[in-house]
């Protein structure tokens, strides 16, 4: 709003050409654009070289009723030597750049976005795996643009993936969370911010998962010990090629803990030391599962031996 009334404020008739360049979208942001001032990247100007920044305004960041926001040279520096250069060649280069090329140090790019944006929910920055590895602010935050995709639903994941192959190509197998369906982001289980185990919004995996399925955090009356410890024993957050986010499927998945020559024998139709080959239980509908049904735990008071097998 206040980025348009001063787009036409510039050209009514009571500016003239003699007055001081007149701030654009930023308080005091005239030192600069005097020289960066087109507002539109898709408006060819003769000044090729001085690329469009002014969409800023339309961002927060460009709200100039409130005093805590920026203005050009608390990101960028005071840059004297670029904004005194005169003629036509390259200026030198303002003191903080932060595209691709830049000489600017990682850690001088997130002091600018940290001089702002300390404490809260930003306190444990520093000791994130993304700072300890130079990721910056900005290697996901875009400040100049109207939509920064990071902060959007729909193009959040995209902005991982450019650096994150691996989740791309899991998030795309046949059993996934819904995050290419738009219902879920990377955000759903991850705070970028702070520093708990693998990024995550809680401070332990299971934890996090109980945000949503809490009917997984029990206690139950028979706890299944490999689920009250990690999830992601048997699961695999992102997507894997097994129905229920399966890391692999069953008897397998079961018998990489519970050796399966040693399953009662007492039970009809069920295979003993007699009958090792996993084959004969793949034939028992979905084998463990087809009797072991509360497999994350179960309720059962039935006074019966088997009610802590996960049975009903
Ligand atoms: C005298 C005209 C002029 C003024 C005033 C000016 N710039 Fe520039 N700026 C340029 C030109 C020309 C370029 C392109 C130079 C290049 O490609 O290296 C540029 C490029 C930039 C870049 C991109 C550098 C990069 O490599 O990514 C930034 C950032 C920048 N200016 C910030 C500012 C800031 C902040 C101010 C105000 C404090 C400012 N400029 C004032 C002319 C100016
Ligand atoms: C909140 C911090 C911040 C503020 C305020 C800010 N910039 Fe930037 N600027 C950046 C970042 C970060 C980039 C890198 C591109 C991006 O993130 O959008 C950048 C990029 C640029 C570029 C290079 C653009 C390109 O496409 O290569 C220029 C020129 C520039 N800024 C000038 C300005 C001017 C002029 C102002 C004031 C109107 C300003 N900036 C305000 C942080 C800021
Ligand atoms: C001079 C202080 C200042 C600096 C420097 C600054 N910001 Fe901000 N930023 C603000 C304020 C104020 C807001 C608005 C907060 C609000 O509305 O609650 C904001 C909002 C934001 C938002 C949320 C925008 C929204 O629409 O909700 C993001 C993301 C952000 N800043 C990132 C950055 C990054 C990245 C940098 C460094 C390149 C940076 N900021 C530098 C003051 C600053
Ligand atoms: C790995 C990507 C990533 C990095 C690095 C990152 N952010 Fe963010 N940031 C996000 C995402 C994603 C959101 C949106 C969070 C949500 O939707 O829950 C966000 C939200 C924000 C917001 C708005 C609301 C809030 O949570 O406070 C601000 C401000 C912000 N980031 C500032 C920063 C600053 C400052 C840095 C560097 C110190 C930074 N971010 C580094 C991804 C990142
Ligand atoms: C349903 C919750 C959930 C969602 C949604 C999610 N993640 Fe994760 N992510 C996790 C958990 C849990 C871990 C830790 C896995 C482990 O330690 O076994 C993790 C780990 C990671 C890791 C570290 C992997 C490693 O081997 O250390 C990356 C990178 C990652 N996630 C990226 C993403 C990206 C990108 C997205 C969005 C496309 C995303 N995640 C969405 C839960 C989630
Ligand atoms: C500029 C590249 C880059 C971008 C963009 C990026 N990451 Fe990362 N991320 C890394 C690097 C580097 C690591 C360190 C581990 C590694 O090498 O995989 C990492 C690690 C992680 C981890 C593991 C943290 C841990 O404690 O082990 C998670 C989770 C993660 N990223 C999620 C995300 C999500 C979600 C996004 C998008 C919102 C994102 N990343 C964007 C580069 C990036
Ligand atoms: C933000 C909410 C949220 C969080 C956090 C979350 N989930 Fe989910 N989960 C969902 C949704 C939504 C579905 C899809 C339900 C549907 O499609 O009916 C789902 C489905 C599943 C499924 C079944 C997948 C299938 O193929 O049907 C499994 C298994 C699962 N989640 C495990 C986990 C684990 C493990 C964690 C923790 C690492 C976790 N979830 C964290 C929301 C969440
Ligand atoms: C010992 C392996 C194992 C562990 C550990 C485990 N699960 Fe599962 N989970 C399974 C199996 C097997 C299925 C498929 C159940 C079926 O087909 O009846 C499943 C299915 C699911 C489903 C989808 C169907 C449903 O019951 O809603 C969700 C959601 C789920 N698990 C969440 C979790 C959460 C959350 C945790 C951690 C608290 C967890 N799982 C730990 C083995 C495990
Ligand atoms: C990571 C190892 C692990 C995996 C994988 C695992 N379990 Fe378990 N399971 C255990 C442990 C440990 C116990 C507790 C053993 C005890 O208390 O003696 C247990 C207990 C059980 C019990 C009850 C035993 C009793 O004596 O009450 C059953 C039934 C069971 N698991 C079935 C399964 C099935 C079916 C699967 C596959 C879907 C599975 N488990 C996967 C480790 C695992
Ligand atoms: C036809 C039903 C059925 C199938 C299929 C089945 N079980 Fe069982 N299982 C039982 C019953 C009933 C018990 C309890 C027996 C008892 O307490 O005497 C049991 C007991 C167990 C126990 C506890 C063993 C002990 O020594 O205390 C484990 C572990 C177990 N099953 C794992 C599995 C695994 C792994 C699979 C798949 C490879 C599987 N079961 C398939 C019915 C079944």
């Amino acid at each position: 709003m206040f980025f348009s009334g001063a787009v036409v404020a510039a050209d009514s008739p009571t500016a003239t050409t003699k007055e001081a360049p007149k701030d654009l979208i930023l308080k005091g942001d005239a030192k600069c654009t005097g020289c960066h001032d087109e507002a539109d990247d898709s408006k060819p100007t003769m000044l090729d070289l001085r690329p469009s920044v002014l969409a800023i305004g339309k961002t927060k960041h460009g709200t100039v009723a409130d005093s805590r926001t920026p203005t050009c040279t608390d990101c960028h520096g005071e840059s004297e030597k670029h904004v005194k250069h005169k003629g036509s060649d390259k200026p030198p280069k303002a003191d903080r750049t932060f595209g691709k090329n830049t000489k600017t140090s990682p850690e001088a790019r997130n002091d600018a976005c940290l001089s702002c944006h300390q404490g809260g929910k930003h306190m444990n920055w520093q000791s994130s795996v993304h700072a300890s590895r130079d990721v910056t602010c900005t290697a996901c935050h875009k400040v100049h643009a109207a939509h920064d995709k990071v902060r959007e639903k729909a193009t959040q994941a995209e902005v991982c993936f450019t650096c994150h192959k691996e989740q791309r190509a899991q998030v795309n197998r046949p059993s996934h969370h819904p995050i290419i369906e738009g219902k879920m982001t990377c955000t759903s289980c991850h705070d970028l911010h702070g520093d708990n185990p693998k990024s995550l919004t809680k401070a332990s995996l299971n934890d996090t998962c109980y945000t949503c399925h809490m009917e997984k955090r029990g206690p139950f009356v028979h706890n299944h010990q490999p689920v009250t410890e990690d999830c992601g024993i048997c699961h695999n957050p992102h997507g894997t090629t097994i129905a229920n986010l399966l890391k692999s499927r069953p008897p397998f998945l079961c018998q990489e803990c519970h050796n399966h020559d040693s399953h009662p024998g007492q039970v009809a139709g069920l295979p003993t030391a007699a009958t090792t080959g996993s084959s004969t239980l793949g034939t028992v509908g979905r084998g463990c599962l087809n009797c072991h049904t509360n497999i994350h735990g179960g309720n059962s008071t039935q006074n019966s031996a088997t009610a802590g097998r996960f049975r009903r």
